[in-house]
């Protein structure tokens, strides 16, 4: 497998099942790394695996297939899962966001600078509109607009010039271009310091292209409205603008009134929703970064749903 599962201990010890026959939902299957764990340590448990990525789901199918019927698979958008209304109330959601490292590797659809492939960073690559069509379309404000909130990457004005200089010459269509196009746009410093001067520029892309950030306040409600009372989520993130929405998406339901607090009287009829079983969030040890240094930037964030009348 090219992706290692990332704070693997630590979801299993917040989302562990707490009784026999549990239905979890792998709401961001990848290759299965995470469902494999759970599946192999808990006999009991069945797993919903979901991604929108069959390439990536063909693999964990494979992987997963010593499970039997134990595991079964969704092919789509998590929301879209969640938005149907699964047919069983769940007992924990897992959500590992982001793309793993089979894409960087094996994708072939231009996530990585690394190797020279057509710029398309679609997870579904049968739906929407891919990266080279994304920078060929945009204007210059809306593509620097887009470098900074999706990556707050801090040279976005000169990067988004630099690529409609460049299109102006003949359309971008591949990854190595784009990164050569970057590399030249930003300052020298920038261009040979610790981090290759197009990772966030290719970050930004890819949270566009497959509305990463745009989708996220969707998919949190959908599962914890298809969460049992009791069960559990667990989200993990790995930049600060996506944990910035799962931390302010769990402060809220944790509030017992979310009334502006001008408010003379409730009305908002609510009640706390979730309780914060990793108030802060919880991060790899310096072990783990040694060994797997993509897990650098997680944060996994667990919450209970409320059992009724419970924080009310
Ligand atoms: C970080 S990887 C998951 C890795 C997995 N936990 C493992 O250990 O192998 C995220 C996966 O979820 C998929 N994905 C990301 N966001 C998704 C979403 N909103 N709905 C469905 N799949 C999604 C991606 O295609 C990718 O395969």
């Amino acid at each position: 497998m090219a992706h290692t599962p990332v704070l693997l201990e630590e979801t299993i010890q917040f989302l562990a099942p707490r009784s026999a026959g549990e239905l979890m939902v792998d709401a961001t299957l990848g290759e299965g790394g995470h469902s494999y764990a759970f599946l192999s340590r808990f006999p009991n448990l069945q797993v919903i695996g979901i991604d929108a990525d069959p390439d990536i789901q063909g693999v964990a199918r494979e992987r997963l297939k010593v499970f039997g019927d134990r595991v079964c698979f969704y092919a789509g958008w998590s929301h879209d899962f969640f938005a149907d209304g699964p047919s069983a109330r769940l007992d924990t959601i897992l959500i590992d966001l982001g793309v793993s490292r089979y894409h960087y590797e094996r994708g072939g659809r231009g996530f990585s600078f690394m190797k020279d492939e057509a710029l398309d960073m679609r997870l579904d690559p049968a739906r929407g509109c891919g990266a080279a069509a994304l920078i060929a379309n945009l204007s210059e404000k809306d593509l620097a607009d887009l470098l900074y909130y999706n990556a707050e990457e801090r040279y976005a004005r000169r990067i988004a010039r630099g690529i409609t200089e460049a299109r102006s010459r003949g359309t971008i269509t591949s990854s190595v271009a784009l990164a050569e196009i970057v590399a030249w746009a930003v300052p020298a410093h920038y261009r040979h310091g610790p981090i290759h001067p197009a990772t966030r520029t290719f970050q930004a892309l890819r949270i566009e292209v497959n509305g990463e950030l745009a989708r996220l306040p969707e998919l949190l409600e959908g599962a914890l409205a298809a969460l049992k009372p009791g069960g559990r989520m667990g989200v993990m993130s790995f930049h600060s603008l996506e944990d910035r929405i799962v931390k302010n998406f769990f402060r809220e339901g944790h509030k017992d009134c979310t009334c502006p607090p001008h408010e003379p009287v409730c009305r908002c009829g609510g009640h706390r929703k979730v309780n914060l079983v990793t108030p802060k969030g919880v991060v790899p040890q310096a072990e783990e970064i040694r060994n797997n240094p993509p897990s650098r930037s997680a944060r996994l964030r667990v919450v209970e749903k409320v059992l009724d009348g419970d924080g009310v």
